[in-house]
């Protein structure tokens, strides 16, 4: 299960993802929003965290206008480790060594195209693990005020 979320300025990338999502049978929930009237950002991005923090989901798409806003908000949540991407190679790296939960794009930085492209990529490559399995942990403890 993937959760979706977006705001006004990314409404028409998360609809391109859910087209890719049915073509290829990923289940997925929308937790919105479901137009191009202004929103505030953090209430999806809670929803989706939420999602993917409790177990409901496995990963997480978020899109806004840059990416930006709705990540911040994302990672506020414990257990969260949501990337910014732009380009493809962003998209394979911040699953192979960050082991990313979720995954946050701009509607004003990206195209459709491009965004649907670094959903696959996410969706479809795996975490590395050994060092970088270390040094995800030292991000966690930082989430839980212990010291390394
Ligand atoms: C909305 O205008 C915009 O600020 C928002 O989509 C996002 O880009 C914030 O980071």
């Amino acid at each position: 299960m993937i959760a979706l979320g977006a705001d006004h300025a990314g409404f028409y990338l998360k609809e391109a993802i859910i087209e890719y999502l049915k073509k290829n049978n990923i289940e997925y929930v929308d937790h919105g929003c479901y137009s191009e009237e202004s929103v505030d950002y953090a209430i999806f991005a809670k929803k989706v965290a939420d999602d993917v923090a409790d177990g409901k989901a496995e990963k997480g798409i978020l899109c806004c206008g840059t990416g930006i806003g709705i990540s911040m908000a994302a990672n506020k949540v414990k257990g969260i480790r949501a990337a910014v991407c732009t380009n493809e190679f962003c998209a394979e790296m911040t699953r192979r060594h960050n082991d990313s939960n979720v995954l946050a794009m701009g509607g004003r930085v990206i195209d459709a195209e491009t965004a649907v492209k670094l959903t696959d990529i996410f969706l479809n490559t795996e975490f590395e693990g050994g060092k970088h399995l270390r040094r995800i942990q030292q991000i966690a403890m930082i989430e839980n005020g212990e010291d390394f």
